[in-house]
């Protein structure tokens, strides 16, 4: 969901001595005929597992992955030394309602909201009278998050095949005015509001598994007759592992074991792990509950998390018990974590992790570290909330990916959260850091301070991370970790309203503050004061090992105005060619480009002019240059971003295309006002119809190719 931002010069890595990636590419340069050779070694040894499912070792800078048998002729590969970092024009801003990519590049939608999911599921009704019971047979609504997993050689499992995979999706949450056809109110599209509508829109949350295949000609189609095809929606059974599992906090009357959970809920952004698994990431859960009752009081741990009487508009606390928070005291503690997927057996229960902790989780990006452990690297993302990471107890066995073993990696680990501090010098833009251990007897997480015990620990790690004294940051989004420098990562500062404005006040050491309610002062990581346009931290985990408890970080950009040249001041990196604000979404492909998303203001004007809708950009790192790939059609943001292991396509998706906001473009009234949600529900085609020209909008994946059959971007 969109939101508001702010500056200073980027400067270099801050870190000061070769990487293992450096040391191999010097090698390389000095001799290019031991590339393959020395990568395939570093891939055994350190290389992180990034977006696009290219194998570890795999992904080495133009090399297309290895070809299985049963691939079917790929384009034409250009040479090696011919796949350049930015290899295409940039485009221009665009406030149309349309899809925009780089000459040479072609741009098809795919998969929208209410697709079915399978040749036995009902056909979408464009007049939005879809039953609940139908929408669970159909595609969900606003695509986030998404991994391309490629079958193996023989169809049966994870491999690394670019012309036939699943393609697997978040569905974050819904647009109501679009999403639901007019009920019987003239004053209110949405009333009478029934259970049948909240059981519709939660169906219309969760995951989507979609398996697809490519043809010879590049072209994609959904494979409807597969039974890898499925949704998880919000009342599937999951269950619940690790260490909040069976804990008082997670009972209910419904589970009173508190082992299992119906549904996951706000699937933001997501993660994906080398043995074959999806991680998807609950976000703003709380927003789907309410308190009933005269004057409903809140408990610490409620308001921390930002339940509230009313919700975020849902309605659904007002139909389905479990979401009052009066009836179902405890539900909201079974929400807020990351769930781990297995799409290759579509029959599988999913599985909340509660080792990786609970918060408003934005995506998980896993590295394996030199010493095997996995490691996931997540943000929280509210105002002056925290960076995360967790570090399994086992190691990855690297010669079975997809072992038993492995598949049991994120049961148990430690969850750290990051102290970001100024360093030896004041002011220039870089700095140190500490990994904080969340661990129930140390650093003051003891009974006496409302810690009873490590489940206590991980459902309040909020709490936690606020008695160990982490640093608040400007909202954390995606993190992406850097294959071609272990022990580089990224995550995007999407914005900040609350920093460095009075009275000045901090997240509560005892876990009282109510979310989003500290106004920090500013800090050199977080430099700005009410940081409209957000910015991305890098940081270098000590030794190259993203196990290691301390770091050096500098900031990659602040985005901005070039134009403004006080103290809000955007990076050199950022040109009158390359404006955007609200960097959310944040991805690495094999070749080690940088793909940026925003989700921030579209409406073109004041501290956004000449900025457009929605877009995404892509970042060299090693020089900082940015240069903008894509921008999307009206009202949206484009988040979720995949590739197959060839790069030959990417998958990025197109969320709430339609949502009215201050964009330039909204429809008005005669005396300039604009139309309220009630009035575009019932006229759901003034503003936007993508993808389909006369229907309302519908979120939707977009899939990317090159006219050439080209690695995309290069
Ligand atoms: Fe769902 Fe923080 O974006
Ligand atoms: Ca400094
Ligand atoms: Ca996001």
């Amino acid at each position: 969901m969109a939101q508001f931002l702010r500056d200073d010069d980027g400067v270099s890595n801050p870190s000061r001595t070769p990487s293992l990636t450096d040391v191999v590419e010097r090698a390389i340069a000095a001799n290019p005929s031991r590339r393959r050779l020395m990568l395939g070694g570093l891939g055994a040894a350190a290389v992180p597992f990034l977006a696009g499912l290219t194998g570890c070792g795999s992904g080495d800078g133009g090399t297309p992955a290895p070809a299985s048998p049963a691939a079917p002729a790929a384009p034409t590969v250009p040479a090696a030394v011919s796949e350049r970092m930015l290899g295409f024009d940039a485009v221009a801003t665009s406030r149309a309602d349309a899809v925009v990519v780089p000459r040479g590049y072609v741009a098809t939608p795919f998969l929208p909201w209410g697709e079915p999911i399978d040749a036995f599921g009902p056909a979408w009704k464009a007049d939005a009278t879809n039953t609940a019971a139908e929408q669970e047979r159909q595609v969900g609504d606003n695509h986030d998050g998404m991994t391309y997993f490629g079958f193996d050689a023989g169809g049966t499992g994870y491999g690394d095949r670019s012309d036939e995979g699943l393609l697997v999706m978040n569905h974050e949450y819904i647009n109501p005015e679009y999403f639901y056809s007019p009920d019987v109110d003239p004053a209110d599209w949405l009333a009478p509001f029934t259970l049948e509508k909240a059981r519709k829109a939660q169906a219309a949350h969760g995951v989507t598994v979609a398996h697809v295949r490519r043809a010879a000609d590049g072209t994609w189609t959904h494979v409807k007759n597969s039974p890898y095809n499925r949704r998880i929606h919000g009342n599937t059974p999951m269950a619940i592992q690790g260490p909040a599992a069976g804990a008082a906090a997670m009972r209910t009357a419904a589970d009173p074991a508190g082992v299992e959970v119906l549904g996951t809920l706000n699937n933001c952004g997501n993660g994906w792990t080398p043995w074959g698994t999806y991680l998807t990431c609950e976000e703003n859960f709380n927003g789907y509950f309410g308190k009933t009752g005269a004057s409903p009081t809140f408990t610490p741990l409620e308001s921390r998390y930002g339940i509230t009487a009313a919700g975020a508009g849902y309605r659904w606390h007002t139909v389905d018990p479990r979401f009052d928070v009066t009836a179902t005291p405890n539900e909201p503690n079974r929400f807020g974590w990351i769930v781990e997927i297995d799409p290759f057996s579509p029959g599988s229960k999913p599985v909340k992790r509660t080792a990786l902790g609970r918060f408003k989780h934005e995506n998980a990006e896993l590295v394996i570290a030199p010493n095997g452990r996995v490691v996931v690297y997540m943000g929280c993302d509210e105002r002056n909330e925290y960076l995360y990471k967790f570090v399994s107890d086992g190691t990855f066995d690297r010669a079975n990916p997809t072992s038993g073993a492995n598949r049991r990696l994120l049961e148990s680990g430690t969850l750290y959260v990051a102290k970001f501090e100024a360093g030896a010098t004041a002011g220039d833009a870089m700095g140190t850091g500490t990994w904080i251990p969340l661990v129930h007897g140390r650093n003051g997480l003891v009974a006496a301070a409302g810690f009873a015990d490590q489940a206590e620990v991980m459902i309040k790690a909020r709490q936690a991370s606020d008695l160990v004294g982490a640093t608040m940051m400007d909202r954390p989004e995606w993190v992406a970790a850097n294959p071609k420098r272990p022990g580089e990562v990224y995550c995007t500062m999407t914005n900040n309203n609350r920093r460095g404005t009075t009275p000045a006040s901090s997240n509560a050491a005892d876990g009282s503050t109510a979310a989003g309610a500290a106004r920090p002062p500013v800090d050199e990581a977080n430099p700005r004061s009410n940081n409209v346009w957000g910015h991305i931290v890098r940081w270098n985990e000590t030794g190259a090992d993203a196990a290691a408890t301390t770091f050096a970080w500098d900031i990659f950009v602040l985005a901005g105005l070039p134009s403004v040249t006080d103290a809000r001041r955007p990076s050199a990196n950022v040109t009158l060619d390359n404006l955007f604000n609200s960097p959310d979404g944040l991805a690495f492909d094999g070749f080690g480009r940088l793909w940026i998303q925003t989700d921030g203001s579209f409406s073109d004007s004041g501290n956004f002019v000449g900025m457009g809708n929605n877009q995404m950009l892509v970042a060299d790192p090693a020089t900082k240059e940015i240069r903008r790939f894509l921008v999307g059609p009206s009202g949206c943001e484009i988040t979720g971003i995949a590739w197959t292991p060839d790069r030959r396509t990417m998958f990025v998706n197109v969320q709430h295309p339609g949502e009215v906001g201050d964009h330039p473009n909204r429809p008005r009234h005669g005396d300039g006002t604009t139309l309220t949600d009630d009035q575009i529900a019932r006229a759901p085609t003034a503003f936007s119809q993508w993808p389909t020209a006369g229907a309302r909008p519908r979120s939707a994946t977009v899939i990317v190719r090159r006219t050439d059959g080209g690695p995309i971007g290069g």
